[in-house]
């Protein structure tokens, strides 16, 4: 007989399996987590920041392989699981420029996955359409992470967006987050507002009709029971919100570059605007910003978007270390 790799059931929620609740298991939406989850995730991650600000690099993933598979372009995602796997003691194969993979001849995404997990322990995807990770996991024997599935879920980025909040504010409960811009195709707030349903949080969603969020993940986040209300004008909530995450309007969505020039210059903070704003606020954002936030504005102690970049790579050397049974 030949010998089957499995991975352990991957359609259970990640909390259920108490013996090895993370080890091999893929992450492809922030459904997957409970409140606990996020509570484990994080204190690994605040466990990876001291050791990195300690010794640099260490060795628990020594010997592990990560591939980094993206249809679409990436800095941050790209460069950070790059980072964390080698900060770990681990090594990267990268395949960023997929025109230069066999996909450029027709290989097809099963088959794609099915190729690197012969080289690989882990596969990290990025991929133009909704529920390609999905269907990536279910072909593969390794563990895939959801890198982005178009303008569906970026569930690592609401991690390390999470993650964020707890470390600047120091908790997340009792909060008002603001959310502004591209809600309708911005794949990180689908992931963030998912999140922060699990928590005693007042969301405030801020952009032109045209980008309001999903009807279905604003029928989901009312069956949630979540906190939120929907604004056009950002000044209506500016005053109130301990939270700013604002957002690019996602060009590469759009079928008509008329409706994308219409909206895409609709809120741009710079340090006027944020007169307005609480001097304990703070300023998120995923990035790239393609005018979003003034660059004036980066010096202000408010701006948390370069220390949000920063605690992604912690984030990441957790899930890394959780998913490949070394946390
Ligand atoms: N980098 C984030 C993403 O890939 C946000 C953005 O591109 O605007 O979803
Ligand atoms: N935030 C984010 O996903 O950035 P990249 O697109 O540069 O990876």
């Amino acid at each position: 007989m030949p010998r089957v790799l499995r991975k352990p059931s991957r359609h259970l929620p990640f909390g259920d399996r108490r013996e090895t609740p993370y080890y091999g298991r893929d992450i492809l939406s922030v459904s997957q987590f409970r409140r606990a989850d996020l509570a484990t995730i994080f204190s690994v991650a605040h466990e990876m920041r001291e050791m990195v600000e300690r010794v640099g690099s260490f060795d628990l993933l020594k010997g592990k392989i990560l591939a980094n598979l993206f249809y679409e372009p990436s800095t941050r995602t790209m460069a950070s699981f790059t980072a964390a796997m080698e900060r770990l003691g681990g090594s990267v194969i990268p395949i960023s420029e997929v025109h230069y993979s066999s996909v450029a001849k027709g290989e097809s995404l099963p088959d794609t996955v099915r190729t690197l997990e012969c080289y690989a322990d882990v596969i990290v995807l990025r991929h133009p359409q909704i529920g390609a990770a999905a269907e990536a996991a279910r072909y593969a024997r390794k563990p895939i992470i959801n890198a982005g599935d178009g303008v569906g879920e970026h569930p690592t980025q609401a991690l390390l967006d999470l993650f964020t909040i707890v470390e600047e504010m120091g908790g997340v409960d009792g909060l008002t987050v603001t959310l502004i811009g591209d809600l309708r195709y911005g794949r990180t707030v689908h992931s963030l507002a998912r999140l922060l349903a699990m928590h005693d949080v007042s969301m405030r969603f801020v952009s032109p009709p045209l980008l309001r969020l999903p009807d279905a993940l604003r029928d989901e986040l009312r069956a949630a029971g979540a906190k939120f209300q929907e604004h056009e004008k950002l000044d209506e909530v500016l005053g109130l919100s301990d939270v700013l995450y604002v957002t690019r309007v996602q060009k590469e969505r759009f079928e008509d570059p008329a409706a994308y020039e219409a909206v895409k210059d609709s809120y741009v903070i710079d340090s006027e605007l944020m007169r307005g704003a609480r001097n304990d606020c703070i300023v998120m954002h995923p990035l790239p910003r393609v005018g979003e936030i003034a660059m004036e504005f980066d010096a202000d102690p408010r701006a948390a978007y370069f220390r949000q970049m920063e605690y992604g790579m912690f984030v990441r050397m957790a899930l890394l270390a959780l998913v490949l049974g070394k946390a």
